[in-house]
């Protein structure tokens, strides 16, 4: 089963050709591009030139994959693509260039969801086997999410305003750091003093495994107001808000932990902020002290790639779900727990 899978609901124009055998050859190609260039001056993604450049770049990317992988277009068994949620410009692209392959190659289209692409990527990655404990943090989403079984997602807990990878790209706008700032941050913080600064963390008394970082953001925020920091300051700063978001992840977890309905043999972290060497660390260390086994996909394949996209559409005919049909609309928004059975 050959699929080839279509990504662009943000600013990673990303296409792949994945198949259902053994881990080490399951991804023929992955061809991402990444639009930082587009997106710098502005320090943030713009979605109107997000849309744009995916149009741009989508057909040498589609063309090179094909190559990678030593394909032809008569290979392709099925063709997956993200459907949403997503900035829906570039969502649109992604799906007009399904649309147009699967109606003239004549081969199923699946219409998948971003989220759930992110949830079974350590499938893909590590075979993890059902069930297991989702830490999802991108730039868009933080939740906590028991995976039981294929489309049986049960949502623990979720932020109740920011995603941990917003709060990490608006601190490093903040400090002057490059674009994008969850990476750059990061590389700041390593030569940062971590207790130096005492941040906020919300919503820390709540019994559930949910999440808020507007107000340490703005805690951030201020202390960079009251002392306009050198370079030294700068990262301290950056390693004491990293080292809160750490303390967090712990402590939230200790309580998804307590909320699940199933005894957790396995934390999976994924989506873009779990690219972070600091914070896989921590919660390695933590779920080591509670026999738990932390898996965490490889880097490339924790932001956004269009290799999980395939491989949730590989689970999809696995499982037996149709098809989509071509009159399928994208969904700018499509929670994860709606797609349980
Ligand atoms: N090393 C890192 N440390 C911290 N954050 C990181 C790191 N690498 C990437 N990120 C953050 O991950 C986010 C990008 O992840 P991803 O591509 O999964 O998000 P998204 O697709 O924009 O959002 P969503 O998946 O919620 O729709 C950005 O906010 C980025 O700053
Ligand atoms: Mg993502």
């Amino acid at each position: 089963m050959n699929v080839l899978s279509i990504e662009t609901s943000c600013d990673e124009t990303s296409i792949s050709l994945v198949q259902d055998s053994e881990i080490r050859n399951r991804i023929l190609s992955l061809v991402t591009r990444s639009q930082i260039k587009e997106h710098e001056a502005y320090g943030g993604v713009v979605p109107e030139l997000a849309a744009r450049a995916h149009l741009t770049n989508i057909e040498p990317i589609f063309k090179q994959s094909l190559q990678e992988a030593k394909f032809d277009l008569k290979d392709i068994d099925h063709i997956a693509v993200t459907a949403g949620p997503g900035l829906i410009g570039g969502v649109l692209v992604g799906v007009m260039l399904a649309k147009t392959l699967s109606m003239s190659l004549d081969k199923p289209m699946y219409a998948i969801n971003h989220l759930e692409g992110h949830a079974l990527t350590a499938r893909l990655s590590h075979d993890v086997p059902y069930p297991y404990l989702l830490l999802l943090t991108s730039g868009g989403h933080c939740m906590f999410v028991e995976v039981l079984g294929f489309r049986q997602y049960r949502l623990l807990g979720q932020t109740l305003d920011d995603a941990a990878g917003e709060c990490f790209d608006k601190i490093a706008k903040l400090l002057n750091f490059d674009f994008p700032g969850g990476p750059a941050l990061e590389k700041k913080a390593v030569h940062g003093d971590a207790y130096r600064f005492a941040f906020p963390k919300p919503l820390e008394h709540s019994l559930k495994p949910n999440f808020s970082f507007s107000g340490l953001k703005t805690a951030v925020k201020q202390t960079i107001e009251k002392n306009p920091p050198d370079d030294q300051t700068a990262c301290d700063i950056a390693a004491s808000f990293q080292y809160t978001i750490g303390e967090i992840f712990k402590e939230r977890t200790a309580k998804a932990l307590g909320c699940s309905n199933h005894k957790v043999e396995r934390l999976v972290m994924a989506g873009g902020v779990a690219a972070n060497k600091y914070l896989r660390k921590e919660l390695s260390d933590f779920c080591a002290q509670k026999s738990i086994e932390a898996v965490f996909p490889p880097m490339n394949l924790c932001t956004d790639n269009a290799a999980m996209i395939g491989w949730a559409a590989i689970e999809a005919i696995q499982n037996g779900i149709k098809p989509s049909g071509h009159d399928f609309a994208p969904k700018p928004r499509w929670p994860l727990e709606q797609l349980s059975f």
